[in-house]
């Protein structure tokens, strides 16, 4: 794949040290990598070559990456196990941990500076991405649903998943249109699919921390252990699995509707996605 060969080169420049090889540890460990491919996909739609976005590609994989170490610390969600080894707090300990994703978040940003984009253009692209990765972003989804007892019904449910999940799936899909060009009115219609795709794979996420083993899902399911509220607590199990369906078709009907855009690649992925058993 693609980006698997980018994520190595990106590394490739770091000096040796421990943190470098907890951060390529957790980063080449053999994620699905949806959020660099629905970049590219993106990027095909509108006719361009998938190389102008490698390098947004690959950070926001790190990005996604150091969001997952630090989801797994003791602190959070306490998990042994993920993309199939153990977590990087296990394999390594917590302050490595916790530097590998320091390092992952800021390695992320020195990478899309590098690129050869047109200043003005990877200047919005790098300010897109700080604002869906941070405090407004991903980042205030995960302090939510660190603190969801203090409210569990289905709206603040439905913030939680668009803010921790729904930002880092609609910004390589932002990140792709502006880099083909488009306006911010088509940039904010990716946003909005992408906050669609975001809730459904959520939603996704809770049923099959339900219905598979740790060995099956590469990874541990806490939720019940942690007592979390989840769309399947709220909504049970047939009832979210009708909403995750009924957000991908509203999802895939956007893409079908924009403009310029030629959507059968994309249209393939979120089935794929859709049809995930991991
Ligand atoms: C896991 O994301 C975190 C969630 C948002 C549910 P992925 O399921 O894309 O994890 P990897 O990248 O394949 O490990
Ligand atoms: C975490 O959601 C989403 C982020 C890391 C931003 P979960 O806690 O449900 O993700 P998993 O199940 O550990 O992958
Ligand atoms: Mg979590
Ligand atoms: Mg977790
Ligand atoms: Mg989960």
């Amino acid at each position: 794949m693609r980006i698997e060969e980018v994520l190595k080169n990106c590394l490739n420049r770091l000096h040796d040290s421990r943190v470098k090889e907890a951060m390529s540890y957790s980063l080449l460990a053999g994620g699905k990598r949806i959020r660099p491919n629905l970049l590219y996909e993106t990027l095909k739609g509108y006719g361009k070559q998938e190389s102008c976005g490698d390098e947004y590609a690959a950070a926001i994989e790190m990005i996604h990456t150091y969001s997952l170490i630090h989801d797994d610390l003791p602190a959070m969600d306490n998990d042994d196990l993920r993309r199939g080894r153990p977590t990087c707090h296990k394999q390594f300990d917590e302050a490595t941990a916790i530097l590998a994703g320091d390092g992952l978040l800021t390695f992320a940003f020195e990478t899309c500076a590098k690129a050869e984009t047109p200043s003005d253009i990877k200047v919005r692209c790098i300010a897109m991405l700080a604002r869906m990765a941070g405090a407004d972003g991903m980042v205030h989804g995960q302090d939510l649903d660190m603190n969801e007892s203090l409210c569990s019904d289905w709206n603040y449910l439905v913030d939680v998943h668009t803010y921790k999940t729904g930002c880092l799936l609609s910004i390589p899909l932002m990140i792709g249109a502006c880099l083909c060009g488009q306006s911010e009115d088509i940039i904010e219609q990716w946003h909005s699919i992408g906050n669609m795709i975001g809730l459904a794979f959520q939603i996704q996420d809770d049923i099959l921390d339900v219905q598979l083993t740790p060995e099956q899902f590469g990874k541990s399911n806490s939720d019940a252990r942690n007592e979390k509220v989840t769309s399947v607590t709220l909504l049970g199990m047939d009832k979210a699995e009708k909403m995750m369906n009924d957000l991908y078709t509203q999802a895939e009907d956007a893409i079908r509707h924009l403009p310029e855009f030629d959507g059968t690649g994309l249209l393939n992925m979120v089935e794929q996605i859709r049809t995930r058993r991991i």
